[in-house]
């Protein structure tokens, strides 16, 4: 079983990827990031999902601003105000642990060198933070998977370029991106090449167990927005990272490229840059993931909803 550490910030899509970590993979913890909605929320959040797949999987809280600079946006719009669907759920049972998600990153990385596959689907805040306090993390994690970044400049906030990981904590970002020499990337775009089909997903949402009836719940909000903006098909980019991080043979085609991310810009602050041609003669660092097996992605996303029996 791949053994996971997730840095989130749920999020609803968040919240699908952490079913389908802890239905296919050892899950050491989940250290919370402020993103799509305020750290208070990302943390009781975790503490919801964690009740929900009756684990006893760690929470921990993190940074609850970037390292830098404070954000200009969050994703409330499409996760809802509480970060999911508005629902209203009581207050979670699952405790966060009284430790930052920093160090937390550091000591389980310590305590189990090589074995731990990290995914982002945050800010990389408390990844930066990390990597600050102790440089050598890289070489005691087995991978890195990253959802951020729009490959070709499609990104998906007010910084037209800009994709919401990145946009939200760019610093961080650059800190991540040129601390760790060899990590997945999951962009934005992928995301958009990689939707559901509307009715599909229904179904799964109709066969599945107890996680279905969440996800059809906290999904609301996303779903409307989504609709309003004219958009069609249902788009989890958590997911999709958590997949490759998962099972790395999920990937049909990716690139090895070195990726930037510019800090200034008037237009362009936190978007990522891609060296396609070679141009700059540096050492590609990213695995630029640009085609899933949609087959192996669905099967996955259905056993976390408990909706197997579709397959
Ligand atoms: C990313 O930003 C967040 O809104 C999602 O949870 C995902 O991690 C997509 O740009
Ligand atoms: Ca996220």
């Amino acid at each position: 079983k791949p053994q996971l550490l997730i840095d989130t910030d749920p999020g609803v899509d968040d919240a699908l990827a952490i079913l389908m970590a802890h239905a296919h993979a050892d899950v050491h913890g989940l250290s919370i990031a402020a993103g799509n909605v305020g750290l208070m929320h990302t943390t009781r959040n975790a503490r919801t999902l964690v009740d929900l797949v009756g684990a006893s999987t760690p929470v921990f809280a993190g940074c609850a601003t970037p390292l830098v600079h404070l954000p200009e946006e969050d994703a409330a719009f499409v996760h809802g105000r509480d970060g999911l669907g508005d629902v209203g759920f009581p207050e979670p049972k699952a405790t966060a642990a009284d430790e930052h998600a920093a160090l937390a990153i550091l000591r389980l990385t310590s305590e189990h060198p090589g074995e731990l596959t990290l995914v982002a689907l945050a800010p990389l805040t408390n990844l930066a933070l990390a990597l600050h306090l102790d440089p050598s993390l890289p070489k005691r994690v087995k991978r890195l998977v990253v959802m951020g970044g729009a490959v070709t400049g499609h990104g998906n906030t007010n910084r037209v370029p800009a994709e919401f990981n990145i946009g939200f904590d760019p610093e961080a970002a650059h800190v991540v991106f040129e601390g760790f020499p060899d990590f997945d990337l999951v962009d934005w775009e992928l995301t958009l090449r990689h939707a559901f089909d509307e009715d599909e997903f229904d179904q799964w949402l109709a066969a599945g167990d107890h996680r279905a009836d969440f996800f059809r719940r906290v999904f609301q909000v996303a779903r409307e927005t989504s609709r309003r903006r004219g958009r069609r098909g249902i788009i989890a980019a958590d997911a999709l990272a958590m997949a490759v991080a998962i099972d790395p043979s999920v990937i049909v085609r990716s690139e090895r490229r070195r990726v930037g991310v510019e800090l200034d810009g008037r237009l362009t602050r936190g978007a990522t840059v891609v060296d396609w041609g070679g141009r700059l003669g540096q050492q590609p660092q990213a695995n630029v993931v640009l085609e899933l097996d949609q087959v192996k992605f669905r099967a996955m996303v259905r056993r976390a909803l408990g909706a197997e029996r579709l397959g």
